[in-house]
């Protein structure tokens, strides 16, 4: 344990990333970066062969610098599970996506641990990144790496859980900077993480255990979702009184404390603040115990794309045009502004709904070129201001801060604005249905 730490301080550990998506790719380059020799691992042959020449996919990565840390040899990619032969530290960082049903589903974090039971041997430590349900290290992870090897946890190898809370397109705090919890299944098991973890971070919170780790990204999770489903269900019940939600929110937002402003929309998207709470309601079912401010407040969010729909309806109605057959153009298909995810994006959902009701829809996004739906593919318009003004309706669901909203105002016949992008301007203006 002591040689292994020293390893860490003097970054002659090889440390192994598995995963290499929105978390692992910047996580790989914050170890290197600090120093360590680091290996990227991959089902993707894309993503291996686009950081071994130097080309970065995830936007908060510079090319510049995948390529000078693939040029000093502090950062390789491969899709080869046997680098993890040689490997002293591994994070996972693989998907942790729902099940249709609603059910979690690990299959990514068993078969990833699957391959590296293959490779376990002494003097290694494993952190597990993937956000999951309290339990998962301890009672997935911790018998597939045991059996059949012989080894001894907190002995011979070392495991932990650390739960990643990057913020795609933010650059105030990084992967370098944010602040990282980490919880081990036995004490040794935390301080060899966090030798790890100290050396290439700046700040390593320790926790008891590696549940209580599993936890705290619920909780910080579960916290935003369900704050955002209250003030989604204040924007509706403002909607029946006729007062507006934005000048609510702003207006109790001067209170210096006790109150934190959280924003209606048209849903929630991304692959963390919609899902993670139901890992975690999931897991309580086991329990006995029904998690109910999980379940009201994703049913709340889940029926958003609806609520914006309606408001659609509105506004046709107000001009007295059929839905059906109407022309609608979306703004913004991200999951949230100035970013290229589309990851259970609210506006998947609202246009699959307009699309229901017969309505020709299209949408523009400059982050999003095109995207997948069931049966075919869309394509951003590629002339933004001349299908402004050719639609019916233009319904803003991503607040990207490029858009010209003066323009928009100016150049569209009627607007849904579900974001309050228009600010008071779309207050006062007798064309904009806002949320
Ligand atoms: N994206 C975020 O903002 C964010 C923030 C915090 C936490 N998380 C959590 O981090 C985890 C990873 O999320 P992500 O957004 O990076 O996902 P991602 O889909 O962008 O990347 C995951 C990568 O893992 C690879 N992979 C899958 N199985 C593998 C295996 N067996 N071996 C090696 N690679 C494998 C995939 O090919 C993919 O490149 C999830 O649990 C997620 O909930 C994500």
């Amino acid at each position: 344990m002591g040689k292994l730490i020293d390893r860490f301080r003097n970054k002659q550990a090889h440390v192994v990333v598995m995963g290499l998506g929105y978390v692992g790719l910047p996580l790989a380059v914050a170890f290197a970066e600090a120093g360590f020799d680091v290996t990227g691992l991959d089902l993707d042959d894309n993503k291996a062969s686009a950081i071994l020449n130097g080309k970065s996919y995830i936007q908060d990565v510079p090319d510049e610098q995948v390529q000078r840390l693939v040029a000093s040899g502090k950062l390789k990619a491969t899709t080869s599970f046997g680098v993890l032969r040689q490997a002293d530290a591994v994070s996972i960082c693989v998907p942790t996506p729902l099940r249709k049903t609603g059910d979690p589903d690990l299959s990514f974090i068993l078969s990833a641990t699957d391959e590296l039971a293959k490779y376990i041997h002494p003097d290694m430590v494993v952190v597990l990144e993937s956000t999951t349900y309290p339990g998962t290290t301890r009672e997935i992870l911790l018998p597939k790496l045991t059996e059949n090897t012989g080894l001894k946890i907190g002995e011979d190898f070392f495991l932990a859980f650390s739960p990643e809370r990057v913020d795609p397109g933010r650059t105030d705090w990084t992967t370098f900077t944010m602040p990282k919890v980490l919880g081990g299944i036995t004490s040794n098991c935390t301080e060899v993480a966090a030798a790890w973890y100290g050396a290439a971070l700046q700040t390593v919170v320790t926790v008891s255990s590696a549940e209580a780790a599993e936890m705290a990204k619920l909780l910080e999770n579960t916290f935003r979702m369900i704050n955002i489903g209250m003030v989604n269900e204040m924007a509706i019940m403002c909607d029946r009184m006729g007062v507006d939600v934005w000048e609510v929110i702003d207006a109790a937002a001067t209170k210096p404390f006790g109150f934190m402003k959280f924003l209606p929309g048209p849903g929630l998207g991304g692959h963390c603040i919609p899902i993670d709470p139901l890992y975690l309601s999931w897991k309580m079912k086991s329990f006995n115990y029904n998690a109910r401010f999980i379940e009201l407040a994703s049913e709340i969010n889940t029926n958003m794309p609806r609520f914006a729909v309606s408001k659609v309806q509105d506004a046709l109605n107000g001009i007295a045009k059929s839905v059906k057959g109407s022309q609608v153009l979306v703004l913004g298909v991200a999951y949230k502004p100035n970013i290229d995810d589309l990851r259970e994006s609210p506006a998947l959902d609202v246009i699959h709904l307009l699309q229901q009701k017969g309505v020709v829809v299209s949408y523009h996004d400059p982050y999003i070129p095109h995207f997948k739906q069931d049966d075919g593919e869309m394509h951003s318009v590629p002339d933004l201001m001349s299908a402004v003004s050719s639609a019916d309706v233009v319904v803003i669901i991503t607040n990207h801060s490029e858009y010209d909203y003066a323009a928009i105002l100016d150049s569209a016949s009627l607007i849904v604005d579900t974001r309050n992008a228009l600010g008071s301007k779309g207050k006062e203006s007798p064309k904009v249905v806002r949320l």
